[in-house]
C-alpha cells in the first residue's frame, strides 16, 4: 500500500516548481491533492498529470495572499474529499533590493505571501482538524496530521539583498515553532523545510536576463545572473543545485509515518550547504 493512501493534501504554488513535484510526490503515494496557484493554466496541468498518472486531484486557483482564499482552500479539501491531512504551504516567489531601496511594498508582498498566507491557511484548518483530532481521540485512535512549510537559506542564515524574504522565511520558521507546541495535542507534526540553490524558475540564469513574473498585475524580476549561479553551485557540497524532484523528497518525508514522532524542526535541504 502506498504510504500516504487515503490521506487529503493541500499543497500552494503547486502550478511550478518544486510545489509541482511535491503535488506529483504526494498523489504517487496515494495522497488526494489540492493543487493551488495563482495562475490558472500551470494548476490546471498539474493536476491534469496527476490524473493521467491514476491519481487524484482538483485546482483551487488563486493567489493565496487574498483576503478570503485560505477558507477556500481548506474548503475545497473539506468539500471535496470530506478531510484534510497534509498542509504544504509553498507558494512564494522573491523580490529583492538592498535595504536603502527597498520600498514598503516589496517588504509587505513578502510578508504576506511566505508568511500571513500560512498563518491564515492554517488558521482555516483549525476548526476541522481539532474536531477530527477530538472524534479520532475519543474513538481512541491516533491519527497524524502533517504541516509542511517552506523556508529557505535565507529564512535560517539570512541572505544579502532580501532583507524582506529572508524575514518572511524565518517568521514561517517561528509559526512552524509555535504550532508545533500548540498542535502537539491533536497529534499534527508542524515542521519546515529550508530550500538551499534548486533548480526553478526562480533561480534559473536565463531567467536573469530579464524574465519577469506576473504577480498581482506587477511585473517582478526572476532568476540570477549567470555567474552568480555558477559562484553559488560552487558552493554546494553535492556540487550542484538541487531539482525539484529532490527538493519534494525532502518535504515528503515529513509527510510520511515515519515522521511521528517529528515536530517543530526545520530540516535544511540545500545538498550539504549552510549559512
Ligand atoms: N528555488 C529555490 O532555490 C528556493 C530556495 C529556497 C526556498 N524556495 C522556496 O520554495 C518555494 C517554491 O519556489 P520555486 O523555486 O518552486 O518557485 P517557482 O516560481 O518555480 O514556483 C512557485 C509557484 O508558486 C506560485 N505562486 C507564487 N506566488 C503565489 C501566490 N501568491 N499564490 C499562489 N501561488 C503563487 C507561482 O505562480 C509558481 O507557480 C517558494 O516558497 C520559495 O521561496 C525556493
Amino acid at each position: 500500500m502506498a504510504k500516504l493512501e487515503g490521506k487529503v493534501a493541500l499543497v500552494s504554488g503547486s502550478g511550478r516548481g518544486i510545489g509541482r513535484s511535491i503535488a506529483l510526490k504526494l498523489a504517487r503515494e496515494g495522497a488526494r491533492v489540492v493543487v493551488n496557484d495563482l495562475d490558472a493554466d500551470p494548476a490546471h496541468e498539474t493536476v491534469a498529470a496527476i490524473r493521467a498518472a491514476g491519481g487524484e486531484a482538483v485546482a483551487c486557483v488563486g493567489s493565496v495572499t487574498a483576503p478570503d482564499f485560505a477558507e477556500r482552500f481548506v474548503g475545497a479539501a473539506v468539500g471535496t474529499y470530506k478531510a484534510l491531512d497534509i498542509v504544504v504551504n509553498n507558494a512564494g516567489y522573491t523580490w529583492d533590493n538592498v535595504i536603502q531601496k527597498m520600498t514598503d511594498e516589496q517588504w509587505y508582498a513578502m510578508i504576506d505571501v511566505h508568511m500571513t498566507a500560512p498563518f491564515r491557511i492554517l488558521r482555516a484548518a483549525a476548526p476541522f482538524i481539532r474536531q477530527a483530532a477530538k472524534a479520532e481521540a475519543e474513538a481512541g485512535r491516533e491519527v497524524f496530521r502533517k504541516v509542511v512549510n517552506i523556508s529557505s537559506l535565507a529564512g535560517v542564515g539570512g541572505n544579502a539583498g532580501q532583507a524582506n524574504y529572508s524575514a518572511a522565511k524565518a517568521g514561517v520558521v517561528g509559526l512552524t515553532l509555535a504550532l508545533a507546541k500548540e498542535w502537539g495535542r491533536y497529534k499534527v507534526n508542524v515542521n519546515c523545510v529550508a530550500f538551499g540553490l534548486i533548480r526553478t524558475r526562480l533561480t534559473d540564469a536565463t531567467a536573469g536576463a530579464g524574465a519577469a513574473i506576473d504577480v498581482d498585475g506587477r511585473q517582478i524580476q526572476v532568476g540570477v545572473n549567470p555567474e552568480l549561479l555558477q559562484a553559488l553551485e560552487r558552493m554546494v557540497p553535492l556540487g550542484r543545485g538541487g531539482t525539484p524532484e529532490e527538493a519534494a523528497g525532502a518535504v515528503y518525508l515529513l509527510c510520511t509515518p515515519e515522521s511521528n514522532y517529528i515536530s517543530g524542526q526545520t530540516i535544511v535541504c540545500g545538498g550539504g550547504f549552510v549559512m
